[in-house]
């Protein structure tokens, strides 16, 4: 959601910007812009509705525009419909401050009218337009870029990441940032800031991840960081191991197809880290089974797929742990005067780290005095660090905004959390706990052997792209991951598409039902396939378009009109099979209709607006 960049060095700063811009694509923008700065301070701004390309088009590549220090933007609209007008970088009233923003401005509107009341002129909608005109009135004030920006912290509320340019300070970068992630990095007498780190991968490795209400100056190749006291900071540099190719497409047509083919080797990449000896192992955490033992019970928090793999976790802990486990959506927890004891455990679920209603749940939970057990995927991230334990999952970098491999990499961590607690409660002997590490084990080669049989679902997926409706139903696990399949289809195919459990669909919702509409049936578990059957029918009936993901063995109904198997594995792990022909059943059918798969419409990759 919003990407920022910074630059500041021997190369021409635009064409850099709008190459940094382009690897932060992928979390998602309506409009894009620009401002580089003369080695005589003239900053000049440029921006575009619209994707990238515009942006390129109007500045010839960013070749066009002089200079090497600059700050570039990609705006998911917030405050303001996506137009050029709206779209950063912003500036104050003679263009001598320029700045652009990640986040919300929550008390923009008490700001802008204060800053009406000084004389303050507005030609934006946008919360950040206030926030530069905000720095540029300390500014005035001060006279001392350090105290304009720790100023402007202490009198916005929201969440921020912000880069000024100061015309009287040519090549030179202040940022700040609160709740909104920034990185920053520097090579050969280059300085580099993004929002995230595939910005910055084709330069360097050695990043500084900014701390909350820390404030950076980026000049002559290096950065130095500041206290909201202007009193200078030591930031620890980080080493970025993971291979820039990971964040590439390799062949492959969409980032998402090949996030879905990488799933055998995330789930054992995941497993590797959690499974020694054939036991489930926490030590890598620092979590020992002695903190898990005090444990009364389970909190599970995440927003969308995060949400989704709660859900299927749920299912997993209360069978196998014998233990009361709640799901929550983060954006209601946080906003729901609980009962809680103090002595349960919360699991917030995030693959970003960065979204911003499970940060608010995870610190209304360690407010109420609760233990808290991340699991997240983007090392370095506001929950990693805020959460008492993190467990990583193992997926690299995730591009495409439908999270596939994320998803199924933060079902296996579920998995081993939920044999850990079942193993420190004794609620399975030792014997069972082995078969099922074993089970784990054996998924990769089984999400493989589902993956090279991409045809039919490709061919179903075009037989079926006019559709209007869509309904996924399934009982137990396999509701979670209805939910999911259907989040998945709506989101990049833009069908509208419910999750129901199988048997409340009769309850109301069976009134949608019509010639053609889509139900899709997800059978895994032995006792409760036959209930869902019948709901099958039920549909069949009022002549729905009938598809089933079927684990082998399990029989379906007669009259489907397309079945989907999968391998038989321990029922408490079909999740992470099932999940796969729906995953290629959506990509497929956004390609077939020709959407933009990996940056749909309105979506965001990294949600960290409330
Ligand atoms: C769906 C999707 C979103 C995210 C949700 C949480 O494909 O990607 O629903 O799952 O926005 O994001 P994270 O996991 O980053 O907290």
């Amino acid at each position: 959601m919003c990407g920022i960049v910074g630059y500041i060095g021997k190369k021409q700063a635009a064409p850099v910007l709008l190459e940094g811009l382009t690897k932060l694509e992928y979390r998602g923008y309506d409009s894009a812009g620009v401002a580089v700065s003369d080695a005589c301070g003239k900053i000049e701004i440029v921006k575009a509705q619209g994707k990238l390309k515009e942006l390129k088009k109007k500045t010839n590549d960013g070749k066009s525009l002089g200079g090497n220090c600059g700050i570039g933007h990609t705006r998911w609209a917030t405050h303001g419909v996506p137009n050029e007008t709206n779209a950063h970088p912003h500036c104050n009233d003679d263009g001598t401050i320029v700045a652009v923003h990640n986040g919300i401005i929550e008390n923009y509107a008490e700001l802008k009218a204060k800053l009406i009341r000084r004389g303050y002129d507005f030609y934006s909608q946008t919360d950040t337009e206030v926030a530069t005109k905000l720095v540029d009135y300390y500014y005035k004030k001060y006279a001392e870029p350090l105290k304009a920006v720790s100023e402007f912290a202490l009198k916005v509320r929201g969440t921020y990441a912000l880069a000024v340019l100061f015309a009287d300070r040519p090549e030179e970068i202040y940022a700040i940032r609160k709740d909104s992630p920034m990185v920053i990095g520097t090579a050969g007498g280059d300085c580099f800031l993004a929002s995230d780190v595939p910005a910055l991968l084709s330069y360097t490795r050695d990043v500084y991840y900014v701390e909350n209400f820390q404030i950076a100056h980026l000049k002559d190749g290096k950065v130095d960081f500041y206290n909201l006291d202007s009193e200078r900071i030591d930031v620890p540099v980080t080493k970025i191991t993971w291979d820039a190719k990971a964040a590439e497409k390799n062949g492959y047509e969409h980032f998402m197809l090949k996030e879905i083919y990488e799933q055998p080797r995330v789930v054992e990449d995941t497993l590797n880290y959690l499974v020694q000896g054939g036991e489930i192992d926490f030590s890598e955490l620092q979590l020992r089974g002695e903190a898990l033992k005090s444990v009364r019970g389970i909190v599970i928090v995440g927003c969308g797929s995060a949400y989704h793999v709660g859900v299927a976790m749920q299912y997993v802990i209360e069978d196998l742990a014998r233990m009361p486990v709640r799901v929550e959506l983060a954006s209601e927890f946080r906003y729901r005067n609980s009962v809680l004891s103090g002595e349960e455990l919360l699991i917030v679920i995030s693959q970003s780290g960065e979204t911003a209603d499970s940060i608010a749940a995870l610190r209304e939970a360690k407010e109420r005095g609760l233990k808290t057990l991340a699991v997240v995927n983007v090392v370095g991230s506001t929950i990693a660090r805020e959460a008492d334990w993190v467990l990583y999952t193992k997926a690299g970098p995730e591009i495409s905004v439908a999270t596939t491999k994320a998803y199924s990499a933060q079902l296996v961590a579920g998995y081993a959390i939920a044999i850990k607690l079942a193993s420190v409660r004794g609620t399975v002997s030792a014997e069972e706990r082995r078969m099922l590490v074993a089970q784990l084990r054996l998924l990769p080669e089984k999400i493989r052997e589902i993956l090279q049989e991409p045809t039919a679902i490709q061919q179903f997926a075009a037989e079926t792209m006019d559709r209007k409706n869509a309904f996924f139903i399934g009982r137990g696990i396999d509701y979670a991951v209805s939910m999911e399949g259907s989040l998945k289809l709506k989101e990049i195919s833009y069908i509208h598409s419910e999750a129901y459990a199988a048997g409340e669909l009769k309850h109301g919702a069976i009134s949608l039902i019509e010639d053609g509409t889509l139900v899709f049936g997800v059978l895994t578990q032995e006792g409760l396939a036959e209930k869902t059957i019948s709901n099958l029918e039920e549909t069949k009936s009022r002549n729905a378009h009938v598809a089933v993901v079927a684990t082998k063995g399990i029989e379906p109904p007669k009259t489907c009109d397309r079945i989907f198997y999968i391998p038989q594995t321990d029922p408490h792990f079909t999740a992470s099979l099932s999940v796969i022909p729906l995953q290629l059943y959506s990509y497929y059918l956004s390609v077939a209709k020709g959407n933009n798969v990996d940056q749909p419409r309105n979506l965001a990759k990294s949600v960290t607006v409330e």
